[in-house]
């Protein structure tokens, strides 16, 4: 049986117990207490805390998101920080205006289907055993079986779809869980197993301003569940989508989001944009470029950026040059295992 010990969350004073093997940012969410997280395996130093008394083992922080000074300093990522006494942290704990926090909790799915939408890159339908409560733009974590390791994948469905879970996933050459299993083995009928919600790049109720989303390849997951949600919910919202994509055969939803368009032409307006090759129906340059020529400015906006890191880099200098604010911007960098072996990743002056 791994040791239990208390953990100490300052200010609030509340505490909640952690096992040894436990990642105390795991024990925090699963007791409903909130603490800021982003990418849940110590990449991008979002859940950085001070450790006020007691031991922790850093477990698997990159080294780049957690200096060793920090270390020295007393500083810790929660995400990948296990107990090693009763621990004290100094957490970051306010919850923002109008936004309900659920607890993580466990997961059984059963693949319902799997489908090759585009280039490199499939959808899974998977039905849980019991209902999912989440923010849209939230992601769940997925066990790869055999491994003892898990990834994250944003929900495409909005919260109203608590019991079927969509997730978008791209194929990484070489990676553990999308080569060498879900672009694989994985099938319909299959169990998996799975956590959250995790992630606070969510819909944001109080943010009235017109929405500029901006979703690199599979970076589209957690921004049509927002969309999906803002329409169904009969919200009243404008938001612009900028979705990009190599070639049109690397681009999915294409036909759905043309219908929204459709559906709701004072609400939704869709862009979806080429790099590599000029097609009908779309637009040509990196989605930045399409955005930064057709938006003289983006001030009195607010915006949602999600993708590989560079895309999301890329975008949050061109928002800032059409004069929005840091605090205008959400944003979800998807790093994988090479970004957090790699120098690569920005302290996080922005919101994540
Ligand atoms: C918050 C969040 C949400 C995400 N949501 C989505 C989503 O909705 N859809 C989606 O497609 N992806 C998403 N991702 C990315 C996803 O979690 C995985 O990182 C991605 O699928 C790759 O996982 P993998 O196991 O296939 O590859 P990995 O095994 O993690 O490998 C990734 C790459 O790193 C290389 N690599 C592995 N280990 C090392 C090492 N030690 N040093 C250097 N290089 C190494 C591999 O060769 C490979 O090229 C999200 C990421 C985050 C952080
Ligand atoms: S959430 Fe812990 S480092 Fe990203």
């Amino acid at each position: 049986m791994p040791a239990t010990y208390r953990v100490t969350v300052e200010p609030l004073g509340q505490q909640v117990d952690c096992r040894e093997d436990q990642p105390i940012l795991d024990a925090c969410l699963r007791a409903g207490i909130w603490l800021p997280h982003a990418c849940t395996h110590g990449t991008c130093g979002t859940c950085k805390v001070e450790i006020l008394d007691g031991e922790v083992d850093h477990g698997d922080a990159s080294t780049f998101a957690l200096m060793d000074f920090e270390r020295d300093e007393g500083k810790t990522l929660l995400c990948c920080a296990r107990p090693r006494s009763d621990v004290t942290i100094e957490g970051d704990v306010e919850v923002e205006e109008g936004v309900t926090t659920y607890p993580v909790r466990d997961f059984v799915g059963t693949v319902a289907a799997v489908e090759d939408c585009a280039t490199d890159t499939r959808r899974l339908l998977i039905d849980l055993d019991h209902d999912i409560a989440f923010n849209p733009g939230q992601y769940v974590s997925l066990e790869v079986p055999g491994t003892g390791v898990s990834r994250t994948y944003s929900m495409a469905n909005p919260p109203a779809e608590s019991r079927r879970i969509e997730l978008h996933i791209r194929r990484t050459p070489g990676g553990l869980a999308s080569d060498g299993w879900i672009f694989k083995t994985l099938a319909p009928g299959d169990t998996v197993r799975l956590s959250g919600p995790y992630g606070r790049f969510f819909w944001r109720p109080a943010r009235t301003e017109p929405a500029i989303c901006i979703a690199g390849g599979t970076g589209l997951a957690p921004i049509k569940a927002m969309i999906r949600h803002v329409l169904e919910t009969g919200a009243d919202r404008e938001i612009i989508l900028y979705h990009g994509g190599r070639t049109a055969a690397h681009m999915y939803d294409v036909d759905y989001f043309r219908a929204l368009e459709e559906a709701h032409p004072d609400r939704f307006r869709y862009r979806p944009c080429l790099s590599d090759e000029q097609a009908a129906g779309y637009q040509t340059g990196l989605v930045t470029d399409v955005l930064a020529a057709e938006m003289d400015t983006c001030r009195g906006h607010v915006a949602y950026v999600c993708g590989p890191p560079p895309m999301v880099e890329a975008a949050l200098r061109t928002l800032m040059a059409k004069r929005l604010f840091p605090r205008d911007i959400y944003r979800e960098d998807f790093y994988d295992a090479s970004d957090k072996a790699a120098a690569n990743v920005r302290s996080p002056l922005l919101k994540r």
